[in-house]
């Protein structure tokens, strides 16, 4: 791993290849930075853009770690931005429903704000109610996705990369134990954004990070994501009740709209009737991936028709958030300029399951002093 020149460096660069020109040299990488705004109370933050050698890029704050800008080609080699977003980040700060953001201490729900643990109970805000139920959502009130990381460009195996940290305080939000979380961007020339978490403890403590980028593979603003076709590697779901928390069952999807093992247009069942449904208001349940072993498998394909592109998901967890968009409503406008309507875009969250802390029968979340949470998440583009 090599570190970014940097301009004192750039300069000595230039500098030399004034005094003696250098033999061609292959193309290397190159990752740029530039401002993305003051916050409200005065702090700076970053857009750092990494770039394969195709025009493959990815634009990624150091605020929440997040995937601002994703540009992608379609199948006439035309790039446009699949990822849902704003243009700067007080924005973000403002009114963001988690686009993009790196997601912790922990996705998704857990019930109540509340979780036992070695004998010891910890309270969490409950910042959502769906179905009028309180539980805490994306890890409380100030997330990893509402705060700034330390970042850190760098090539690595050939590859332009963006190293983040950040070291939540032992109990921040609520949770215990001071946590190390360390998360790697990469970008291939495969077109692929991947994404490296790690993570330590100083004490016990739950842990489900994600990354909450809304994919729309026609581009950001080009409508709802209804006619996208999703196939899911996951023949089993932990249903949900009218507050999103899981009821601890895990259940085949077979014969149910959530059944995506085949390809099927996410618009296609959509609004079936089906309690599940009714409960997320379309899709927003978590899959259980039929890869448990905890190494790097496909868990799921999204294709776009019209521009071709094809999205692969490949992941180490064992669960996939599936959300359809359902609470965007066409209030917020997007950085182009274009609102964003119902259900314009979609998240593919990897992750454990909801509510862990609480789901005896559900894989563990629990991060122990000594112990290193690794995972990786590899999102691919190609067209057919
Ligand atoms: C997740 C949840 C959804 C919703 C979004 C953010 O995907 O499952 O219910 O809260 O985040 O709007």
């Amino acid at each position: 791993m090599k570190n970014l020149l940097f301009p004192a460096c750039a300069c000595m660069a230039i500098l030399v290849s004034m005094i003696a020109p250098l033999p061609a040299a292959p193309a290397s990488p190159v990752i740029t930075v530039k401002s993305f705004g003051l916050l409200p109370d005065g702090r700076q933050t970053h857009l750092f853009t990494l770039e394969n050698a195709s025009g493959f890029r990815a634009d990624i704050s150091d605020l929440g770690g997040i995937v601002v800008n994703l540009f992608v080609p379609d199948k006439s080699g035309k790039l446009a931005d699949v990822s849902l977003g704003f243009d700067n980040a007080a924005q973000y700060l403002a009114k963001s429903p988690y686009f993009g953001a790196l997601i912790g201490r922990y996705g998704n729900r857990i019930a109540h704000g509340r979780f036992t643990l070695d004998g010891q109970t910890y309270s969490l805000a409950t910042n959502n109610s769906p179905g009028d139920i309180p539980c805490a959502l994306h890890g409380g009130l100030v997330g990893l996705d509402k705060v700034i990381w330390q970042a850190r460009p760098a090539i690595m195996d050939g590859n332009p990369a963006l190293i983040l940290r950040y070291v939540s305080r032992d109990g921040e939000e609520g949770y215990p134990g001071e946590l190390a979380v360390d998360v790697t961007y990469t970008v291939t020339p495969k077109n692929e954004l991947r994404i490296d978490y790690q993570a330590t403890t100083t004490k016990a403590t739950p842990v489900n990070l994600t990354n909450h980028t809304y994919f729309n593979l026609k581009g950001e603003g080009e409508g709802t994501i209804l006619d996208h076709v999703l196939m899911m590697r996951a023949s089993r779901t932990t249903p949900v009740n009218a507050g999103l928390i899981p009821t601890g069952e895990i259940v085949p999807v077979k014969g149910t709209p959530l059944d995506f093992t085949s390809p099927h247009r996410i618009g296609e069942r959509v609004d079936a009737s089906d309690e599940q449904l009714k409960f997320g208001g379309g899709y927003d349940h978590n899959w259980v991936l039929d890869s448990q072993d905890g190494k790097l498998a496909l868990a799921a394909t999204v294709h776009e028709p019209t521009s071709g592109r094809f999205m692969e998901v490949l992941t180490t967890e064992p669960g996939l958030q599936f959300y359809g968009g359902n609470f965007l409503d066409g209030t917020l406008t997007g950085k182009s300029g274009k609102k964003y309507p119902y259900r314009s875009g979609f998240c593919l969250e990897t992750q454990h399951y909801p509510d862990s802390p609480n789901q005896p029968g559900f894989p563990s979340t629990i991060l122990r002093p000594g112990e290193t949470l690794r995972s990786t998440t590899i999102y691919r583009f190609s067209t057919k």
